[in-house]
């Protein structure tokens, strides 16, 4: 219940929903995960939204993270938000839209993106102590 209604907050902010449709919206963008959606804890990537006109201010939002708006203007018609030392807070869905100079309005928010952050620790380090400590226990040891 809450959730939801913080996410359709995060749509009405983010968006600019007003309950009408007086306008054509302009087209989605669309949304991608550079070099990949599944990324290792840690490193970095690069979400490009993508429209189809210059010349416009961007918006990346977060599913049901209504605080979560960074926008930005790009002369060319795709902008990047980077992200450097992901969190596992990082993970999560995210969309962006746009707006050009002349609508009023933001455009269709593109399909949602999910972003996986996985933890190097569980998948590397977990596995290959838990074979040292069998090689190095004391019991197989000293036989
Ligand atoms: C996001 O909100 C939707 C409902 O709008 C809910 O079904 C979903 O479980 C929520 N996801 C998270 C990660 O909170
Ligand atoms: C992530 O980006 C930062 C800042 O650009 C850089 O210093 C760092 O080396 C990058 N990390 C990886 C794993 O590429
Ligand atoms: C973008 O805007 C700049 C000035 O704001 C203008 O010079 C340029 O022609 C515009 N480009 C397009 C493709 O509309």
């Amino acid at each position: 219940m809450t959730t939801e209604l913080l996410s359709l907050l995060c749509l009405g902010l983010c968006l600019g929903y007003e309950g009408e449709k007086k306008n054509e919206k302009l087209p989605k963008p669309s949304l991608h995960a550079w070099p990949s959606s599944v990324v290792e804890a840690g490193s970095n990537v690069t979400l490009k939204c993508q429209a189809h006109s210059q010349n416009v201010t961007f918006v990346l939002c977060k599913v049901n993270d209504s605080g979560y708006k960074h926008e930005q203007s790009s002369a060319e018609n795709q902008a990047e938000f980077p992200f450097t030392d992901l969190k596992p807070k990082d993970a999560g869905r995210y969309f962006c839209a746009y707006k050009t100079t002349a609508s009023h309005e933001w455009s269709e928010s593109s399909e949602r993106l999910q972003l996986v952050v996985t933890d190097k620790h569980d998948e590397l380090e977990a596995p290959s102590m838990k074979t040292v400590a069998h090689i190095c226990n004391p019991r197989t040891l000293g036989r």
